[in-house]
This record gives C-alpha cells, sequence and structure tokens, in this order.
C-alpha cells in the first residue's frame, strides 16, 4: 500500500456506480487491489484477495449477494464472512477466522467512494459535497473515466489552475488573446478551500460562445475539487465535480462529473464528448511535467498571484502531511 496517513482515511472515488453491474470490478487504490461487487443492500468492497489460498476474488463471481472466490469456491457474504466452504459438509463450522477484509464503501452522486479506515463511516468522516447533483434545476453528465499516467497532486492542481485554459484549451476554453488571470484571494471556509470568483473571457462548454464567466474554485480534500463558472448576463452556470482515483504513485483515474442549468434538452453525449476533449489537452502536460511529484515546498517552483488556487493546494497539502504524489522537500 502507498503509505500516506491522510489518503488511508480519505473517501476516494473509486468507480461509477452504473459501471458496477452482476460481476466483481478490481481496481487499484494506493497500490492495494480491491474488488468491488453489487449485492441488494448495495455495492461492497473488499481487498482483493481470499484468506484460503491468496486468490483474486476479483476473478470469481457474484451469488446470491456473496463473492465466489474463483479457486475453491468459497463464498463471502456481503459483510466478509465466510457463508460456505465446498469441500466440508455444510453443518461444519465455518472458522471464524475465515473473512475476506471489508473497505468501507458508499455511493453517493452516482461514483462509488471507499476509504481504506475501516471506521470511517463509525468516525462519520466526511464525503465531499456536491450540491447541484441533487438540485432539479441542473443536469449532470458523467465524464468518462479518464486514465492518467501522472500523480494526483499534478492532475488536481491542473484542473484548479486557471491560467492554461488560454493557451492548452485554447479555441475550446479560452482565448491566448485574453490570457490575464485578475487579482484575486483564496478563502478557508469551513472546511475547504474557496477562491473569489474570478472573472475570465473564455467558452464554458465549447460552444463558441465567448464571454465573461466567473470562475469559482474550491479544493475540497486532497484528490477532490470542484470548479462553478457563472455568466451573469444569462444565468447560465456550469459546475464541475472533479475527482482522482490515485493507483499509484503514478497512475490515476479522473472521474468528472459536469453539471449544468441550460441547454438541458441538448443531448448529454455533447457535454461528455466536450469533457474528453479537455482532458485529453491536459493529458500533454501533466503527463509530462518534472518533477512528476508536486513540490509542496513554495520556494520550489515560482509562482504568481494569478497561482493563489495552487499554492492555497500545494500549502494544505504539506499541513495535511500528505506524501502521496508529492515532492516534500524542503518542508520542515
Ligand atoms: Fe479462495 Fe481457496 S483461494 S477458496
Ligand atoms: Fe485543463
Amino acid at each position: 500500500m502507498v503509505e500516506d496517513k491522510v489518503l488511508i482515511k480519505d473517501w476516494l472515488a473509486v468507480a461509477y456506480a452504473g459501471d458496477v453491474a452482476d460481476k466483481p470490478v478490481k481496481m487499484t487504490l494506493l497500490n492495494e487491489r480491491i474488488v468491488l461487487f453489487r449485492t441488494s443492500e448495495g455495492i461492497k468492497a473488499f481487498k482483493d484477495l481470499c484468506i484460503h489460498r491468496g486468490a483474486p476474488l476479483s476473478y470469481g463471481k457474484v451469488v446470491d449477494d456473496c463473492i465466489v472466490c474463483p479457486y475453491h469456491g468459497w463464498r463471502f457474504d456481503g459483510e466478509g464472512k465466510c457463508v460456505r466452504i465446498p469441500q466440508q459438509p455444510p453443518e461444519q463450522t465455518i472458522p471464524p477466522k475465515a473473512k475476506a477484509i471489508v473497505y468501507p464503501c458508499v455511493e453517493r452522486y452516482g461514483i462509488v467512494w471507499v476509504n481504506l479506515d475501516e471506521d470511517a463511516i463509525k468516525k462519520g468522516t466526511p464525503l465531499p459535497f456536491y450540491e447541484e447533483f441533487d438540485d432539479p434545476s441542473f443536469r449532470t453528465v458523467q465524464a468518462a473515466p479518464y486514465v492518467l499516467h501522472a500523480a494526483g497532486p499534478r492532475v488536481v492542481e491542473n484542473f484548479l489552475d486557471a491560467g492554461h485554459l488560454a493557451f492548452v484549451h485554447e479555441g475550446l476554453l479560452g482565448d491566448s488573446n485574453f490570457p490575464e488571470i485578475p487579482d484575486y484571494h483564496v478563502h478557508w471556509k469551513e472546511n475547504r478551500y474557496v477562491s473569489d470568483e474570478i472573472a475570465i473571457y473564455a467558452d464554458a462548454d465549447g460552444s463558441g460562445n465567448y464571454a465573461t464567466l466567473y470562475y469559482t474554485y474550491e479544493i475540497l480534500r486532497p484528490m477532490t475539487a470542484r470548479l462553478k463558472k457563472v455568466n451573469y448576463e444569462n444565468n447560465q452556470i456550469l459546475s464541475m465535480l472533479f475527482t482522482v482515483l490515485p493507483h499509484d504513485e503514478r497512475k490515476t483515474t479522473v472521474f468528472a462529473l459536469v453539471t449544468r442549468n441550460y441547454a438541458l434538452d441538448e443531448p448529454d453525449s455533447y457535454f461528455r464528448d466536450f469533457q474528453q476533449k479537455v482532458i485529453e489537452q491536459d493529458a500533454f502536460i501533466v503527463e509530462n511535467q518534472k518533477p512528476e511529484e508536486l513540490p509542496l515546498d513554495l520556494q520550489a517552483e515560482l509562482h504568481l498571484k494569478a497561482d493563489r488556487v495552487s499554492i492555497a493546494y500545494r500549502r494544505w497539502l504539506g499541513e495535511l502531511g500528505v506524501t502521496y504524489g508529492s515532492d516534500v522537500t524542503g518542508l520542515r
């Protein structure tokens, strides 16, 4: 496992709920192999390892709300308890040690979130919030999961970076004739960082309609952020929840929700395809940045006033003690 004292106690997005159907789904979270499977009581997340002989449970199948190991057919219920060992008579007691390791797992906003801290639910560790998802005047689209060969903090910081829009996304989101970022500040609000509204001449959704949009960035957690773009001339709002699944130090998957309060009759595929183009453009940068780890020492790279959101992000990772995907050289 990637030993990061913060992320191993955080809710991390691992899949879209709709992608966990009747078969086990395997994935890697912080180098830990995990299997997801659906039961009548919701999605479950186990360590992808059978206690009997170490076979991956994800190669098995789901039967009657249980996951069945592919090797000798041991059956584990949704709580991880072994309820059937085919090699012994049914009346024989199953050893209590015959259990799967269960991780807290919840579905929210159509995303499956897993926490490697087994007490996360008891402790009430909060999930990121995204109220637009439940607001009937908005419509949400899931962008396709996007795999990046980059460390999570570089990927999140890129999402929080207003200055690149006019260059990396020229013609899609930004215009290099209008690259200036007006001064703004970032504030700590309850449990997150929130930027002032930043006026940016931009296109909200690749439709070709440029206007002054007011961007608000929020850093919710080390791997989760959100963004709201408001056009006050027509009251159109486009929001995003952006969350990164850290597979390991150099590989991530991005899950992004794109939510709008306009063009509700437009096909969702338009917004999904648009987001795909945006992230393909970002991939070219984030997969090639050096060092691959985000430098948390603020002396390590140069910063402008326009970079205040990323400065807040780097500082917060350092204060929290995040080490995953981070270069902590120079921090006390
Ligand atoms: Fe899983 Fe034997 S390894 S049942
Ligand atoms: Fe970008």
